[in-house]
């Protein structure tokens, strides 16, 4: 798959090579294992064809028959279904913004976890709701068959996401993050020792731009991977404090949030297992997204254990000649600790840097704009206004996004005029050209949590809401996207509601009856599911 965020990546590289004195000084062998790939493929034609061979071999040994190219081509992955989970304890107008968004968008129906659920446990920090989240998607995971350990888990905080972009594109991003990463892995781990400890990512967290709740010398605030955007994608001041207002904002997102998180049931189960264990054992461990950044910070820790175990005897030699950069990257304290820890650390844990899964707004509340990507003065005014030159501008509607099914169309007597993505705003940040298929409304600073209030009427589908909502139930389930080499599907037949811990389908009013003012704003009164069955 090479959207233009593949080109993104490669494009960055290509451009360090040159000036970065450590590319400079990387002995050929390394620049052989990094950039050899038409090497790397010839050496391993042989031994493709050699495989080919000896297994149509055994298979005439075996059968008696010889074998047809259909026999011996791996058939396709059967479809695996998302998941969407929202963990959401009660009736709020800021959920139902989750709800409708996702459905106008085309998103399975979400399974709202620990509905109901009052916590007051003043034994535990907020009652009780942070240990909550991860044992309420810890137990939904314990009901998924083993069968369906490849299918896709969307998690969202209940309270302050809105979705924006189609399933298509998020799906596909997330692979897209996957792949590159993992090539990122191997040339950081060597092959020998990704292979050995089976490291791969699967689950992909949200970035910020700001290590918390640690001190800087914590595991999850030094060990973690840098950033992937470009080293100047916010300016000369790129990485630096400036100042008081917002210290953070020209600081890349490189710290776990976990307010959105995308991964494979199977990983996924084994994450919110260790979550769940750290949670318990440490009643007062502050939040979530604590627990998730320390077992992310111990991964990248376990990571240098495992590459310094497994290393091939002629990687070490090379190793210990030249100054690999992990080498004195992780505290001897550090190392010491998850040695001592007797189960492996790697949970395949990897960030969406770029923010295009999720952008989380805490920190980024001076880089996004509502753009409508057909008004090119309004993109040179954004532009303008950060000072980025014309020719630097990233403002350009992704193909990921173009090419989804257009936002807005009209059954011919429904009102609606169409549009395309371009004719729509969408929440973008302007200096990294990213449009989140998520948008995560964590800012606080000078009381920007009523920002979920004041721009709900900007996001593109709201003064038709309830159109489209009309327009979602009449129109038949379909795949949800093929990525990652098969396709994808909801995971739940019904439409127009939500279904609770144990899969009791709660309809829309059920769940958001008393919001449709603030949700719809035409004072139309409830918005009836049963209209549709
Ligand atoms: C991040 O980049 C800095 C500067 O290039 C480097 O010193 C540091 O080791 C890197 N950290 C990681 C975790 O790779
Ligand atoms: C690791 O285990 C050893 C032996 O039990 C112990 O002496 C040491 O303090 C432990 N180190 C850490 C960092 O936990
Ligand atoms: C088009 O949509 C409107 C509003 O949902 C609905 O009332 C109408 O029956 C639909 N028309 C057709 C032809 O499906």
């Amino acid at each position: 798959m090479i959207g233009y965020n593949t080109m993104y990546e490669k494009k960055y590289e290509y451009e360090q090579l040159p000036q970065s004195p450590r590319w400079a000084q990387e002995s050929a062998y390394n620049r052989l294992r990094t950039y050899g790939s038409t090497r790397v493929r010839v050496t391993r034609l042989p031994v493709i064809v050699g495989t080919f061979i000896f297994s149509a071999m055994m298979f005439v040994y075996f059968t008696g028959t010889a074998p047809t190219i259909s026999h011996t081509l791996a058939p396709p992955p059967p479809p695996a279904n998302v998941h969407l989970l929202i963990p959401a304890s009660g009736k709020d107008e800021n959920l139902c913004k989750a709800i409708v968004g996702a459905a106008i968008l085309g998103y399975p129906s979400p399974k709202v976890l620990n509905w109901g659920k009052t916590f007051n446990d003043e034994h535990l920090v907020s009652g009780g709701s942070h240990i909550a989240k991860i044992s309420g998607v810890s137990s939904y995971l314990g009901s998924l068959l083993p069968e369906q350990d490849e299918d896709l888990i969307v998690m969202t905080d209940g309270y302050d996401t809105w979705f924006q972009l189609r399933p298509e594109t998020l799906i596909q991003r997330y692979f897209d993050i996957n792949q590159r990463a993992n090539e990122r892995i191997r040339r950081d781990l060597g092959d020998h020792v990704v292979n050995t400890n089976k490291i791969e990512q699967k689950i992909v967290f949200s970035a910020q731009k700001r290590c918390w709740p640690w001190s800087a010398d914590a595991a999850p605030c030094y060990a973690v991977p840098n950033s992937t955007l470009p080293e100047d994608i916010f300016g000369p001041d790129t990485d630096t404090d400036v100042g008081d207002r917002n210290p953070y904002l020209k600081f890349r997102p490189r710290y776990l949030n976990s307010g959105v998180v995308v991964g494979t049931a199977g990983a996924m189960r084994l994450l919110f297992a260790e979550a769940l264990t750290r949670a318990k054992k440490d009643p007062n461990f502050g939040s979530d997204q604590n627990i998730f950044g320390s077992i992310f910070g111990d991964q990248e820790v376990y990571r240098e254990v495992v590459r310094q175990r497994d290393m091939p005897w002629i990687e070490r030699q090379h190793n210990l000649r030249s100054e690999n950069p992990r080498r004195s990257l992780i505290q001897d304290k550090d190392l010491e600790a998850v040695k001592n820890m007797t189960r492996s650390m790697e949970f395949g844990i990897g960030l969406d840097y770029e923010g295009s899964i999720s952008l989380p707004t805490v920190f980024s509340e001076d880089d996004t704009e509502w753009v409508n990507f057909d008004n090119q003065p309004w993109l040179d005014f954004f532009n303008y206004k950060r000072n980025i030159d014309k020719t630097e501008s990233r403002l350009f509607l992704a193909q990921d996004i173009a090419r989804t099914a257009a936002p807005l169309y009209s059954n011919g007597t429904d009102g609606i005029e169409p549009r395309d993505w371009s004719q729509v705003s969408l929440f973008t940040n302007v200096p990294t050209g990213f449009t989140p298929a998520i948008i995560h409304h964590n800012a606080h600073r000078d009381g920007m949590k009523n920002l979920r209030t004041k721009v709900w009427d900007k996001i593109w589908f709201q003064p038709y809401a309830r159109v489209l909502m009309d327009q979602y139930m009449d129109t038949p389930l379909t795949a949800l996207a093929v990525a990652g080499g098969r396709e994808w599907r909801s995971s739940d037949e019904w439409k127009g509601g939500v279904r609770d811990d144990v899969g009791q389908w709660l309809s829309y009013q059920d769940v958001c009856s008393g919001t449709e003012d603030e949700i719809f704003r035409d004072g139309k009164g409830p918005w009836l599911a049963s209209r549709h069955v």
